[in-house]
């Protein structure tokens, strides 16, 4: 072991035991706290087979470059860094499956989250016999630190909601703490939705039976340097996780949202309408603009809301909103088609008019998934 040329002194390199535990670590711009962490993981993982695995999403502040640096001469870190991508969620689950060890612990790379706890998650699962042991604020010997009133209130809502949608009793499903079997882990993946920065919750709605869950309390710390990136997105994130988790069995949640935006549409469509013919326009002109501008509208929210994900950006926008026009003027065809022959079938205009709207919006769904949105 060559310690004159580690980036820390205090970084010790027992890397030639046997792996024992990971430890995945999301980034985001951390460079000012990767260096202090990977010191205190040393310190209280010293004696066992550990390595530290940061997944960054390209942070600008060089976080990743820091990483490798240290990881030249410590065995013990090691790196995934993710180009064109974000996600918590989707890190922590690339990080996981980046390792070999036995045991898998996830924490945040902000000191948020105190690693004296550590050890007790790896022994609860060492020792006992818990698939998973959940890093939790909400009991004796844990505490949410200096939150303000607002972001408490709103955690324990969030807890609340999290609970009841997918029944579990974990007192802090929305810990970003905690430590995992490998095989409990592998059972959860198939059905992992990934989205957003619940990964807990993930993992303990998608086990298809109930892990046994311990739970050791910590003291969530302020954090000192950089800042916090869970902002109106990560409440978006955290209902599309619920929805998924739970009407998403039985349907794709991005469907739900293609057909919120649809109905929406209709609102653009008859506000165009009303617009245009008071401005003293004929009814085909002003039915040919509002379909125009619906077709439009759709379109752009679809690519910020349905496929935020997946956002077309530049030029590939106006190859997007073509496709969008040629793929909308067939299913409008399909619609008047469907309908005209259910039309014909039975009594009720209303069913004839709905089976065309629905025939309609699965194609537009279906082709554009396929073609304007394209993986
Ligand atoms: N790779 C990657 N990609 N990392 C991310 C991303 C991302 O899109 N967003 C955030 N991170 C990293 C941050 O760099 C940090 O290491 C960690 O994820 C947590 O992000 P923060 O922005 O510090 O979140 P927080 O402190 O508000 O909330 C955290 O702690 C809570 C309590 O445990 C999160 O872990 C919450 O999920 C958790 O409830
Ligand atoms: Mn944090």
């Amino acid at each position: 072991m060559r310690h004159d040329t580690l980036a820390s002194p205090a970084i010790l390199d027992t890397s030639s035991l046997p792996l024992e535990v990971a430890v995945v670590v999301p980034t985001l711009n951390e460079a000012a706290n990767v260096e202090r962490l990977i010191e205190r993981l040393s310190l209280v993982l010293a004696g066992r087979g550990w390595e530290v695995i940061f997944v960054d999403d390209d942070s600008a502040d060089g976080t990743s470059d820091l990483v490798r640096r240290i990881g030249r001469t410590s065995r013990h870190v090691r790196i995934v860094q993710r180009v064109g991508r974000r996600g918590l969620s989707s890190a922590v689950v690339e990080g996981m499956l980046a390792t070999a060890a036995p045991i898998i612990a996830v924490m945040d790379g902000d000191l948020q989250h105190s690693e004296e706890a550590l050890p007790n998650l790896i022994a609860a699962i060492e020792g006992g016999d818990a698939d998973i042991a959940v890093g939790t604020r909400y009991m004796a010997g844990g505490g949410i630190g200096d939150w303000d009133e607002g972001r408490a209130r709103m955690s324990r809502f969030a807890t609340r909601a999290g609970q009841l949608a997918l029944g579990t009793h974990v007192s802090d499903p929305m810990s970003g703490f905690f430590a995992i079997r490998r095989e409990a882990f592998e059972r959860a993946l198939p059905r992992l939705s990934a989205i957003g920065f619940k990964i807990l919750l993930d993992l303990l709605a998608s086990s298809p039976e109930p892990m046994k869950v311990a739970e050791i309390p910590y003291r969530f710390r302020t954090r000192e340097a950089g800042e916090s990136k869970l902002g109106a997105r990560a409440i978006a994130d955290y209902a599309e996780l619920i929805a998924d988790k739970t009407i998403g069995r039985f349907v794709p949640v991005r469907l739900i949202k293609f057909l919120m935006v649809g109905g929406l549409g209709v609102f653009v469509h008859l506000a165009v309408l009303r617009s245009v013919l008071g401005a003293g326009s004929g009814f085909v002109a002003a039915q040919t603009a509002a379909v125009m501008t619906a077709i439009a509208f759709n379109f752009f929210l679809n690519n910020s809301f349905t496929y935020a994900d997946r956002k077309l950006r530049g030029g590939a926008i106006v190859a997007g909103l073509a496709s969008f026009y040629a793929i909308s003027a067939i299913g409008a065809l399909a619609n008047i088609g469907i309908g005209t022959w259910v039309a014909g079938q039975q009594e009720r205009w209303w069913v004839a008019g709905v089976a065309g709207v629905l025939v309609g919006a699965i194609w537009n769904f279906a082709m554009s998934a396929a073609l304007t949105w394209r993986k």
